[in-house]
C-alpha cells in the first residue's frame, strides 16, 4: 500500500499539459470491439482504469498495444463475449462493453458492474434503451446475459440523461442499418467527442440538443485524440485558487471548464484563456462558492468534491448540493479530520471556510481523493493521505503533477 505525504502551504507555479479525458477514452476503448479496423488512441493517459480496460479487452481477444504515448486496439478477432473477468467486477466502465459486444457478437455476458462507492449505480436505463432496439436481457445469479439476435433500429427516450446509457445506445445503434432516434441523451463533452469519433468510423449521427439520430453501418478503424480531461483541469484550477500561484494549462479551452469558470473567478482568482491555454492566477484562499450538480451543461458531479475541498479552505460560507449521485459526500468526513467545518444533510453540504491543518486521512473514492490532495496542499502542516488506489484510477501520478508545480508532495510505501 502506498500513501501521499503532503506538506501544505506552498503556491503552485508552472505549466501543465492536460491529458485526454478518462471518461472519453474508456468508452472509446470499448468501442474498438465494434470496429472493423484498428483504433489508435493518441496520448492515452497512463491511469489504472485504462490499464484495467486494456486487460479486460485482452481477455475478449482484442490486441491492445501501448506504443509510447498511444494505445492501439485491434479487434480483428474476438474470442469471447463474456466480461466476467476479475477486473470487470471492480471497474464501472466494464458496462460500456454492453453496446459494443452486442454490436459485434450479438451476445454479451456481464457481471454486475462495480466502481466508486458513490451510489447504487443501477443500469436499468442501459437495459431499457437497448431493449427498445430489440435486445433481450435476463439475469442469472447476478450475471447479465444479453441477446441481440433480431435487434433493429428504434426509438427511445431516456428517463434521465445517463452518460453510460447514452454511450451504449450510440455504439449499438451505430452498428444497425436503419435510423435510431434517442431523446433526452447525455451531451457531456466526452459524449460529443464519442459522436465525432463514431462519425469518423462511418456512422451518420445528427445531434439536435438532447436528441440524436443515428444511422449505423459497418464501422471502420480510426486514429483519434480524445477531448482534454476537464476534471483533471478543474483539479488544477481549484488547487491554484486554493493555494495561490500562477499555472498555465495547455490543451484545454474555456468552454470545457464552464460553469466552474464563473464560480471560481473573483477578486483573488483570475482566469484567462487564449487558443488552447488557460492561465490561472490567484493570491490563494479564494471565496467560497455554492454549487448544485447536474448533467452537462450543469456543474459536473465529478467536480463536486473539488468544490467541497475548495470551500472548506476558502473565505466565507457555501452550500454544495449533489443532485446526480446519492452518496457522494464521504469526503466531508475526511476533511473534518483536517479541521473543516462541514455539515451534511442528505444530498446537501453546508460549508464554512477555515484554515485547515494537516491530518491522517483516507481516500474514499476517486474524485474525493483529488479533493483531499487539494485540501492537503492548502493546509498548514503535514497531511498523510492513505489508501491511494482510487486516485490512480483517474490521475497520472498526481504527486508528479503537483510536485512539478512546486508543491511539497511525495508518494511512499505505507508502513504497516
Ligand atoms: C459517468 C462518468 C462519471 C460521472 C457520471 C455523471 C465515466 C466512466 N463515468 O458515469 O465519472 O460522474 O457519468 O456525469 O464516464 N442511473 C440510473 N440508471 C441507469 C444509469 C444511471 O438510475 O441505468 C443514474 C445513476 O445512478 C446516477 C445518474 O443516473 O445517479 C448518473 O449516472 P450516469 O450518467 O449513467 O453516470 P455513469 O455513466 O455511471
Amino acid at each position: 500500500m502506498e500513501r501521499l505525504v503532503v506538506r501544505g502551504g506552498r503556491p503552485l507555479c508552472g505549466e501543465y499539459a492536460v491529458p485526454p479525458a478518462k471518461n472519453a477514452v474508456l468508452p472509446m476503448m470499448a468501442l474498438s470491439v465494434a470496429l472493423g479496423g484498428e483504433l489508435r488512441l493518441l496520448r492515452c493517459p497512463r491511469i489504472r482504469d485504462v490499464e484495467e480496460m486494456a486487460a479486460l479487452l485482452g481477455t475478449l481477444g482484442v490486441k491492445v498495444r501501448r506504443e509510447g504515448e498511444d494505445i492501439r486496439l485491434d479487434a480483428g478477432k474476438i474470442s469471447s463475449f463474456d466480461c466476467r473477468h476479475p477486473a470487470a467486477g471492480q471497474m464501472r466502465s466494464s458496462v460500456f462493453l454492453l453496446g459494443p459486444l452486442l454490436a459485434r457478437c450479438k451476445h454479451v455476458v456481464l457481471a454486475q458492474p462495480g466502481g466508486c462507492v458513490i451510489g447504487s449505480r443501477p443500469i436499468d436505463i442501459h437495459l431499457a434503451g437497448l431493449g427498445a432496439l430489440g435486445v433481450r436481457f435476463e439475469w442469472q445469479d447476478g450475471v447479465l446475459i444479453g441477446n441481440a439476435e433480431g435487434a433493429r433500429a428504434g426509438r427511445y427516450r431516456l428517463p434521465y440523461p445517463s452518460v453510460g446509457a447514452t454511450v451504449n445506445l450510440l455504439i449499438f445503434a451505430s452498428s444497425l442499418g436503419e435510423v435510431s432516434v434517442f431523446e433526452n441523451v447525455a451531451v457531456e463533452p466526452e459524449i460529443l467527442d464519442l459522436v465525432a469519433l463514431l462519425r469518423r468510423c462511418g456512422a451518420k449521427i445528427e445531434v439536435f440538443g438532447r436528441e440524436m439520430r443515428v444511422r449505423g453501418g459497418v464501422l471502420q478503424g480510426a486514429v483519434w485524440q480524445a477531448v482534454a480531461d476537464r476534471i483533471v483541469a478543474a483539479t488544477l484550477v481549484t488547487a491554484v485558487a486554493t493555494c495561490g500561484g500562477e499555472v498555465r494549462l495547455h490543451g484545454i479551452g474555456r468552454p470545457l471548464l464552464a460553469p466552474l469558470w464563473d464560480k471560481i473567478e473573483n477578486n483573488s482568482c483570475h482566469l484567462t484563456a487564449w487558443c488552447d491555454t488557460i492561465r490561472v492566477l490567484s493570491s490563494g484562499r479564494g471565496q467560497a462558492f455554492s454549487v448544485c450538480t447536474a448533467p452537462y451543461p450543469g456543474f459536473a458531479t465529478d467536480m463536486q468534491a473539488l468544490a467541497l475541498a475548495h470551500n472548506a479552505c476558502a473565505v466565507g460560507r457555501a452550500i454544495v448540493a449533489e443532485r446526480v449521485f446519492e452518496g457522494r459526500f464521504a469526503l466531508a468526513r475526511e476533511l473534518r479530520r483536517m479541521g473543516a467545518c462541514i455539515r451534511v444533510e442528505g444530498r446537501v453540504a453546508y460549508v464554512e471556510g477555515r484554515r485547515l491543518h494537516g491530518a491522517r486521512v483516507r481516500v474514499p473514492d476517486l474524485r474525493a481523493g483529488a479533493g483531499l490532495v487539494l485540501a492537503a496542499l492548502a493546509a498548514g502542516g503535514t497531511t498523510i493521505i492513505e489508501q491511494l488506489a482510487p486516485i490512480d484510477r483517474g490521475y497520472e501520478r498526481i504527486e508528479d503533477c503537483f510536485a512539478g508545480l512546486g508543491a511539497d508532495i511525495l508518494r511512499e510505501r505505507e508502513i504497516e
